[in-house]
């Protein structure tokens, strides 16, 4: 049996040991789950019977102890995410773009007098007009800091980003695009992107953001001319799907019920066989040696091929390594190694999560997955509950793990298999009191460095870069403030509802934050009650308690109310893992992705680009051949404008200041993507 499936004395032999570790019984499960189920989800999404645990307990390869299987959990958009704090009062259309976008403001949006300078003071609250906001307000972090209380927020009355919630059909042959403005001559790749494209099958939905089956996409440079194609990676998930007209394999938030059309034995027997892991790969898309994979976050990945988007073929990772799935956010060396992490059930029944190291393209031809190993390993705060992970750091000589107060309960999990059927979402917690665990390891050789370094809850998708500097370890980040889970807040119900429900919905979620953790690598004890950190340009604090535990209060870098900087991308190339200057992100107003944004993360500059009624994506980074500065190069995202005659475009922005280069448009609309990548 391979790691895709769990019989039942697989959890008898496990539940066991959990008994024994004090935890719960079945029934009080039952009672725990339904108390802790998130109220979004109750209200959005229907009862979903189902077990998802079942896929907890997984078999190892040969020759490797039993681990765990990690919740298959699906990606992302946290980003999608509302955040919290009073409502404002509407501002139709008006927005002010900090510096130039395709037109002045005043064309755009048909105001006057919207100023286009760029932002000083992010944490001014440009975006804000609740003046009682505790992010309103310059901190101490911006000195100098002069910027008035703008009121710039655009507004989607008219709901037209349902649109990119919507199934599609994918392309036989590709769509020519219409040029407006000139390709750059150093563009002759293809731009890559993962998303969601089928959002129900027959008359069944799927409920929450993560569980469309994978639609890539690629946009075509050349030549200077553009072309658009797409199609579904045919995984066994969409294919079943497809075949038998119904849901057949669990997604994240979206129950697979048995085959009705079996008779009652056949179903009892096959709902308790275990429940399949999703190998819907609508996350990402990455190489791995000479080969290009689209991903999720379960333990299978699939190889497409890039020139005609055909689904090549599907690879098990657990046959490779003892890991129980990988985030959808490896790092790539320049070299072609790649580095991501997962969870794994280590020694003594505890978890733990893995890095994991696949080498490059081998000179032998055999494929690099096969010499994947495991090279550092971290400890889980609490053992029978990991952290949702969902990306990490890596500098030039450090791993950081930041472990969340957003946990898988594996308990939970198994009950719920075992008493009804649940999907994955139904069996994330968080515990408040942990706060987020700092984790850091030495890259080589691998070496987990035993430090508590501890920091308030927060939520935590993406990384947006990890450098050293003069004995610190400075961790940029996209957080969510608190410990709920942005995810509960990412239901289709919710993102297709209309505007005032989703703003009304998105006072309640988490305020996203872009901060700065610097983690102090030299520590002695008799610094206790200091701020360790010396850092001349961070107002990051480190300070050691009596007990050893390392407290990481962080620097804002950038704070909007309820609009995210999110979806980060920097000058990979160049500045992965080294002293960086930009990022570069996806605007979310509540959790509709409406701009493209720029930070500088030295002066928290900002700039924006942006557009009524239209949508971006995560927009990423193209480097100038002959560039000198970090920032001498492009930007690619896909813009989904629906009341366009030609509604679908990819974009094309100077990374220096936001402003456009060319749009190539066509005449279909597109759903939304997550993350890709340029393949040159
Ligand atoms: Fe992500």
């Amino acid at each position: 049996m391979g790691c895709g499936s769990q019989r039942v004395d697989d959890y008898e032999s496990q539940s066991s040991t959990s008994q024994d570790s004090g935890y719960q019984s079945d029934s009080s499960f039952e009672e725990t789950l339904e108390n802790s189920r998130p109220p979004s989800s109750q209200d959005t999404a229907p009862e979903s019977p189902n077990a998802w645990a079942r896929n907890l307990f997984f078999h190892p390869p040969a020759n490797q102890e039993p681990h765990v299987g990690r919740l298959a959990l699906p990606e992302e958009l946290n980003s999608w995410s509302m955040t919290s704090g009073g409502e404002p009062s509407s501002t139709p259309h008006r927005v002010t773009p900090c510096s130039s976008g395709r037109r002045s403001l005043e064309e755009a949006f048909g105001e006057a007098g919207a100023p286009l300078e760029k932002r000083q003071c992010p944490e001014s609250s440009d975006y804000d007009e609740d003046p009682s906001s505790s992010t309103s307000g310059c901190s101490s972090s911006t000195p100098g800091c002069s910027s008035s209380r703008k009121r710039i927020r655009i507004e989607h009355p008219a709901g037209s980003y349902k649109k990119i919630f919507e199934t599609c059909e994918e392309l036989s042959e590709p769509l020519p695009a219409i040029i407006t403005g000139v390709i750059p001559s150093f563009l002759r790749g293809s731009l890559l992107r993962l998303g969601p494209g089928l959002f129900e099958v027959g008359d069944e939905p799927f409920y929450h953001l993560f569980d469309g089956q994978a639609l890539m996409h690629k946009f075509d440079f050349r030549n200077g001319q553009v072309t658009y194609f797409r199609k579904f990676i045919k995984t066994d998930a969409y294919v079943r799907a497809i075949t038998e007209n119904r849901v057949v394999i669990t997604e994240f938030g979206t129950f697979a019920y048995p085959d009705p059309c079996k008779n009652i034995f056949s179903r009892f027997f096959s709902y308790f066989k275990g429940v399949e892991v999703t190998d819907n790969c609508l996350v990402n898309v990455y190489p791995i040696g000479e080969d290009f994979y689209a991903v999720t976050e379960t333990n299978y990945i699939t190889k497409v091929n890039t020139d005609t988007l055909e689904t090549m073929k599907k690879v098990d990772l657990c046959n490779f390594v003892n890991i129980n799935g990988v985030t959808a956010h490896p790092h790539i060396e320049s070299d072609g190694t790649v580095y991501n992490i997962g969870n794994c059930m280590g020694k003594g029944a505890s978890l733990a999560y893995n890095i994991v190291k696949i080498p490059p393209t081998q000179k032998d031809k055999s494929d690099p997955i096969e010499k994947s190993k495991v090279v550092v390993q971290f400890p889980s705060a609490e053992r029978f509950k990991p952290s949702y992970v969902h990306s990490f750091g890596m500098s030039e000589n450090y791993f950081v793990f930041v472990e969340t107060p957003v946990k898988i309960n594996l308990l939970k999990f198994l009950s719920a298999w075992s008493i009804r059927g649940s999907n994955y979402m139904d069996c994330f917690e968080s515990n408040e009191t942990l706060g987020t665990w700092f984790h850091i390891a030495k890259k080589e050789p691998g070496e987990y460095i035993d430090h508590k370094f501890r920091a308030a809850a927060i939520g935590l998708f993406h990384h947006i870069n990890t450098y050293e500097d003069q004995g610190f370890i400075v961790v940029d980040v996209c957080a969510w403030k608190g410990f709920e889970f942005v995810y509960n807040y990412l239901w289709l119900a919710n993102l297709r509802a209309n505007w005032d429900e989703v703003k009304k919905a998105a006072m309640m979620a988490p305020q996203p934050e872009v901060r700065r953790y610097v983690i102090p690598l030299d520590i002695h004890k008799e610094e206790q009650g200091k701020n360790l950190v010396s850092l001349p340009y961070t107002t990051a604090t480190a300070v050691m308690h009596s007990d050893g535990t390392i407290w990481l209060e962080p620097e804002v870098l950038f704070s909007g109310p309820r609009q995210a900087f999110e979806f980060p991308q920097i000058n990979y190339a160049k500045y992965a893992g080294k002293n960086y200057t930009y990022a570069y992100g996806l605007g979310l107003n509540h959790f509709i992705p409406d701009r493209i944004c720029k930070l500088n993360v030295k002066t928290k500059e900002t700039w924006v680009w942006q557009e009524p009624d239209s949508y971006p994506s995560e927009p990423l980074f193209v480097q100038t051949p002959d560039g000198i500065d970090e920032d001498d190069g492009v930007l690619l995202t896909i813009v989904v404008a629906p009341g366009s005659q030609r509604p679908g475009y990819m974009l094309i922005l100077n990374a220096k200041d936001l402003s456009e280069i060319a749009r190539a448009e066509v005449e279909c609309t597109m759903p939304v993507t997550f993350h890709g990548m340029y393949k040159p």
